[in-house]
């Protein structure tokens, strides 16, 4: 792989908001035994918290994902571009319990800087993040309307809050 340059993460945000609207951000993890797998994500936020710059995503528990986002408690959002269109639509659409999305798409993972999770090879920039926090929506303490639109069958997200350890692309 050709190397990748540090790119600022307010640089970043403007594409990976981009990328998140259009469906073409891949968040992967690992058990950080030999096993890592990821998945579409369409929500996400970029800002600072604790002084520290961190991305925070959304995870069902009903995903495999959440299981290695639990295990290793680490985490990469790779932003991949519209050629990768259909491998892309696989990893929202099936799941890493019974399929090896790598396997099936040619998608590559690749060590992380700094991290047991990898990067999407094929991606063209890229997040390194740490849990630093997570915690359960609170169904109570949503506003009814997006609790009927997002939850009627239950399944809340999980929030993570990832430390961002490392930003760069093409
Ligand atoms: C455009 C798009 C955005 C998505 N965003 C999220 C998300 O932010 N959080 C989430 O839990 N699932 C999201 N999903 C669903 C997962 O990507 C999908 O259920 C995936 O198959 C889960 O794979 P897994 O079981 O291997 O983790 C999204 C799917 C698509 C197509």
């Amino acid at each position: 792989m050709a190397t990748k340059r540090d790119i600022d993460y307010v640089d970043a945000f403007p594409p990976t908001m981009e990328a998140l609207a259009r469906g073409e951000v891949l968040l992967v993890s690992t058990d950080g035994q030999d096993h890592s797998s990821g998945m579409v994500i369409g929500w996400g936020s970029i800002g600072i918290i604790w002084g520290r710059a961190i991305f925070t995503a959304f995870v069902r528990p009903s995903r495999h994902t959440y299981s290695l986002m639990e295990a290793t408690e680490d985490f990469t959002v790779n932003v991949m571009s519209p050629e990768f269109k259909q491998a892309v639509s696989f990893w929202g659409k099936a799941s890493g319990r019974d399929q090896d999305k790598w396997a099936k798409t040619g998608l590559l993972p690749t060590p992380s800087r700094h991290l047991r999770s990898p990067i999407v090879e094929q991606g063209i920039l890229h997040f390194e993040c740490r849990t630093v926090h997570r915690h359960d929506l609170v169904p109570a303490n949503l506003a009814p309307e997006i609790g009927h639109a997002f939850y009627a069958s239950g399944d809340h997200h999980k929030v993570y809050y990832g430390q961002i350890l490392a930003c760069y692309g093409i």
